[in-house]
């Protein structure tokens, strides 16, 4: 990211100043015992989002990605840093935190984003973080390259995913290829998206 990036709406501030800030946010809130519970070490941050690439709405947030080292679960960190308590704002702008665990194994390492309208797996992992719970079972019905599948394995969600291309459900087996600390399972099947009577059988939470 160069040094002219400019975050709209906070085009006076250089994002070195932003980024700043939100670590000075991050520390009080531990210094304030907020945060006390939880082991997490940030190893940097970055912005994303529609702030970033100019187009937010009125409303839009400031979406920030945090990567960090420790034990703390990303839920925990994600209700922490955004709840009504100890939301960062920016001028009136909320700012919306993404934590990513970094991991040895380095999570992130299946997803590619060679799929034809894949999404960012910062928006799969708002999505889950925000709409569901460990455990929950999730579905995807349009699986594509498989984004939900890695998000929800890292995040400890089971989830359902299916699609009618042959291509998508070898290449979400294969991004599944991962080895996580939790329990959570992944189902992967080839089912027209119009027709999920046929998985009646099947529980879904979100
Ligand atoms: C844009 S891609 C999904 C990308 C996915 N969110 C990701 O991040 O990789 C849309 C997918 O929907 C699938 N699809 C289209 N029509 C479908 C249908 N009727 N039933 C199931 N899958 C379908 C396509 O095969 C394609 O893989």
């Amino acid at each position: 990211m160069g040094t002219e990036t400019k975050i709209t709406g906070l085009e006076h501030y250089s994002l070195v100043d932003i980024e700043s800030a939100a670590l000075s946010h991050i520390r009080q809130l531990g210094e304030n015992y907020e945060l006390e519970e939880l082991d997490f070490a940030v190893s940097s941050i970055s912005f994303f989002g529609s702030r970033l690439n100019g187009k937010p709405r009125t409303k839009s947030d400031l979406d920030v990605k945090l990567q960090y080292t420790g034990s703390a679960r990303e839920d925990d960190i994600f209700n922490a840093l955004n709840s009504d308590e100890n939301r960062l704002f920016f001028d009136n702008i909320p700012v919306d935190f993404y934590p990513v665990r970094t991991s040895p194994r380095g999570n992130w390492a299946t997803h590619r984003s060679d799929w034809r309208g894949n999404w960012s797996p910062e928006v799969a992992r708002n999505l889950i973080l925000r709409y569901s719970n460990e455990g929950d079972i999730l579905l995807d019905p349009m699986i594509g390259g498989g984004t939900t599948a890695i998000e929800a394995k890292i995040l400890n969600r089971n989830i359902i995913c299916s699609d009618i291309n042959d291509g998508a459900i070898e290449r979400t087996k294969e991004c599944l290829k991962f080895d996580v600390e939790n329990k959570s399972w992944q189902k992967v099947v080839k089912r027209d998206a119009r027709d999920l009577g046929k998985a009646k059988d099947e529980t879904f939470d979100r």
